[in-house]
């Protein structure tokens, strides 16, 4: 199986790259290293040299493409393939093709039934979903795939790294500013907290502090919007809870799903805060075994405090496939309504993962 990469030197594609050796999934492929600016280099695990990621025909020779290299990529390169007659399978990253008829969004641990039914219709384009949308299908699936959810709003506290890389050291220089713009009154136990927050907060409003790539302060704040304007005053990641939760259970009749998606000062890691109402007052015990029993990588933590903090948090989770869902309670609404919180690595299981495994798929 001759298997193409493109943009497997950004953050998602090195992570992709770095989850596929750990698991050997190149045993197997040939693999081919494609590039948008240095064709004929040598290519990374002495796969000859680097080919130029534009060139239809040189992409034409392959069973499989996977791509991290962003929207306009796909846009530009997938049509002239199905021009040229392409017959191979994509497997994207990028938005673009999420919503289309003849494209599934991938995440088989929830909706393997959905991929192989595609497989087996001669589906062709295989598409990662909106991070926040996986995260929470990862934790909660079993929930849904139940039939016992109605609806479900979720508040979500969205990190750096969905925004990029750029971002995420801009956080971390923002960061540094507003320390360093109040050091000396922290090395002074006796100087007054309050004219420590005027400094901060003078800080945060002027020119010192970078913000080229968020435009705000995300350091000492919080981003109440993500992503374009759509309708209905939704942003589009908020859009993207609804469309796509269903489009990846293939549900008959849709699930409402909506929220508020908010970025916060965390570097990889997805959180949110959910509440769902269920269809009916089901025992606790049995929502916590549904949830606990359905995946491979979904936790369920106690609802105490000592176990959220410990495992419930980014500083916890970052770097690990293990999505824990606690929080887990019924709510003073009535029996019917349910809180959980989540969280999750955004570029494992929120963006690499489902890609390296979709290509396993294949392999089968
Ligand atoms: N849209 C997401 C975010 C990133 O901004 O956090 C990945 O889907």
């Amino acid at each position: 199986m001759k298997v193409g990469l493109v943009g497997w030197r950004g953050m998602v594609g090195s992570v992709l790259l770095q989850r596929m050796q750990e698991e050997n999934d190149f045993a197997g492929i040939e693999p081919v290293f494609f590039t948008t600016s240095q064709a004929g280099q040598p290519a990374p695990m002495n796969a000859g040299t680097l080919k130029d990621a534009s060139d239809i025909s040189e992409l034409k020779k392959l069973d499989v493409i996977i791509t991290c290299q962003g929207g306009d990529y796909t846009k530009a390169v997938r049509p002239q393939l199905a021009q040229a007659g392409w017959k191979g399978y994509w497997i994207d990253a990028a938005s673009t093709l999420r919503m289309e008829n003849d494209a599934v969004i991938i995440l088989d641990p929830v909706n393997r039934n959905v991929i192989d039914a595609a497989l087996d219709k001669g589906i062709k384009d295989y598409i990662g979903g909106n991070c926040t949308v996986s995260l929470m299908l990862m934790g909660l699936g079993g929930l849904f795939r139940s039939g016992l959810v109605e609806w479900v709003s979720s508040m979500t506290y969205q990190a750096a790294s969905g925004a990029g890389a750029p971002n995420m050291r801009e956080l971390l220089s923002q960061m540094g500013v507003l320390q360093n713009s109040v050091a000396d009154l922290l090395a002074q136990p006796s100087s007054a907290i309050l004219e420590i927050d005027r400094k901060v907060t003078a800080t945060l409003r002027s020119d010192v502090l970078p913000t080229k790539e968020f435009g705000f302060p995300l350091a000492g704040n919080v981003l109440p919007w993500i992503d374009r304007e759509v309708e209905d005053g939704q942003s589009r990641e908020e859009w993207k809870g609804y469309a796509e939760t269903n489009k990846i259970l293939g549900t008959k009749s849709p699930i409402p799903v909506d929220g508020i998606c908010v970025r916060v000062g965390a570097m990889r890691c997805h959180s949110q805060a959910l509440t769902i109402k269920l269809v009916k007052d089901v025992p606790i015990a049995d929502i916590e075994q549904i949830i606990a029993n359905d995946n491979q990588w979904a936790k369920l933590v106690p609802n105490t405090k000592a176990a959220s903090l410990e495992g419930l948090t980014p500083a916890a989770v970052s770097g690990s496939l293990t999505v824990p869902v606690g929080r887990v309670r019924k709510m003073k609404m009535g029996p019917e309504y349910l809180s959980a919180f989540t969280c999750g690595d955004q570029l494992l299981w929120g963006a690499a993962e489902p890609l390296r495994r979709m290509l396993q798929i294949l392999k089968e």
